[in-house]
């Protein structure tokens, strides 16, 4: 193989890779059904929950990780909860949808907010690190206090 069907090659794996984001992403972005939407975010709200409690001990790349995954959660949460979508176990509030700027106002508060803990993690800014993830933790309260019921 030449050095230029090598580069060949690569170009079409890195296209072939971005494609397969966007797939990805597309299938995040419209659960079918009522259902899938609240099996996503039941099952993102989970991640959410496993990756704030550890992410006070992680450091280095684990840190970037944590905050990487906080990040896309927050930034897909809007898009898991489709007008009027609670069914079966939801514990979402109908007030969601009248209030759906605010609702998503916070998620992009907890996705800036995540964005600055990831900034600190590759700055080794451990300080800055531990105030984003209380920061952090605050919003899921601020958005569960008004939107979700029990
Ligand atoms: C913008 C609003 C919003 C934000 C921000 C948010 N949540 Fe939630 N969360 C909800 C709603 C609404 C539900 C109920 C979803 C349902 O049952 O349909 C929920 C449910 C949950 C659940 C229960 C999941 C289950 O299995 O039923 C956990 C755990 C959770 N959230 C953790 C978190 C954590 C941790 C954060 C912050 C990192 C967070 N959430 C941020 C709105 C939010």
């Amino acid at each position: 193989m030449t050095l230029r069907t090598i580069a060949a090659f690569a170009v079409a794996g890195l296209m072939l890779a971005s494609v397969g984001a966007s797939v990805l992403a597309a299938e995040f972005v419209a659960p079918a059904t009522p259902e899938a939407a609240v099996a996503a975010r039941q099952a993102l709200m989970k991640s959410n929950g496993g990756v704030l409690r550890s992410a006070g001990n992680l450091t280095g790349a684990e840190a970037e990780a944590a905050m990487q995954t906080l990040v896309d959660n927050f930034t897909h949460l809007p898009l898991l909860f489709p007008k009027d979508s609670i069914v079966g176990e939801s514990e979402a509030l109908p007030v969601i949808w009248e209030k759906f700027d605010d609702f998503a106002a916070i998620a992009m508060t907890g996705k800036t907010t995540a964005e600055a803990g990831l900034a600190a993690a590759k700055a080794g800014d451990n300080a800055a690190y531990a105030d984003a993830i209380k920061a952090i933790g605050g919003t899921c309260g601020q958005c569960h206090q008004s939107f979700r019921g029990h």
